[in-house]
């Protein structure tokens, strides 16, 4: 296993996005952070710590039936439990990959009648990506590679890494961040 983003970056970027994040909710007496379980825990905790502005957290827990027999079709395995419409809406993902998860949530958030919406991710594996999702708070974009750490898990394992790292080391693993 190979540590593609130390936990001293994950701290510098995680603030620099908070402070973005509370730049522009500054005048917002409504905002409810979204998690998306389970993977988003670590990164939600420790964005949503750093904040000054006033916010409600929930939580959406997804599955998808299986590349073979349903492509890119999301189930909600658990659903949000507070009103959302007139609201200003973060959903706090770990990683955006085909986009199939979040464009199904965004497209729900939106359909309830929430205020604003936007998506909040760590890290964005732009070149897997099959349907378009626009990412408002980038924190690193990387290669298509199988990442673990940070809240992402490889069946069910290196959720508490402190750090994300490759499990299939590639010579070619980069992780930049984005310049948003
Ligand atoms: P999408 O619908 O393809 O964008 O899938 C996103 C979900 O797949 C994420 O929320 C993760 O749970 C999972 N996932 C995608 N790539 C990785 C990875 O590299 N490591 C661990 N989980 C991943
Ligand atoms: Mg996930």
């Amino acid at each position: 296993m190979r540590v593609l983003i130390s936990q001293e970056e994950l701290e510098r970027r995680v603030a620099e996005l908070a402070a973005e994040i509370d730049r522009d909710y500054a005048e917002s007496d409504r905002l409810i952070a979204v998690g998306v379980l389970k993977g988003s825990v670590f990164f939600m905790v420790d964005l949503l710590k750093r904040l000054t502005v006033p916010v409600s957290i929930d939580f959406f827990q997804t599955a998808s039936y299986g590349a073979s027999t349903s492509p890119g079709e999301v189930r909600i395995r658990k659903d949000i439990d507070l009103p959302i419409r007139g609201k200003d809406v973060l959903l706090i993902e770990d990683i955006v990959d085909t986009g199939y998860t979040l464009r199904t949530i965004l497209d729900l958030l939106r359909f309830r009648g929430a205020r604003s919406v936007k998506l909040c991710a760590l890290l964005d594996k732009a070149p897997a990506r099959e349907v378009e999702v626009a990412i408002a708070y980038k924190g690193f974009e990387i290669e298509p590679l199988f990442v673990v750490g940070y809240g992402l898990d490889f069946d069910e394992r290196y959720r508490n890494l402190p750090y994300i790292a490759v499990l299939d080391a590639g010579d070619s693993a980069a992780a930049v961040p984005s310049p948003s």
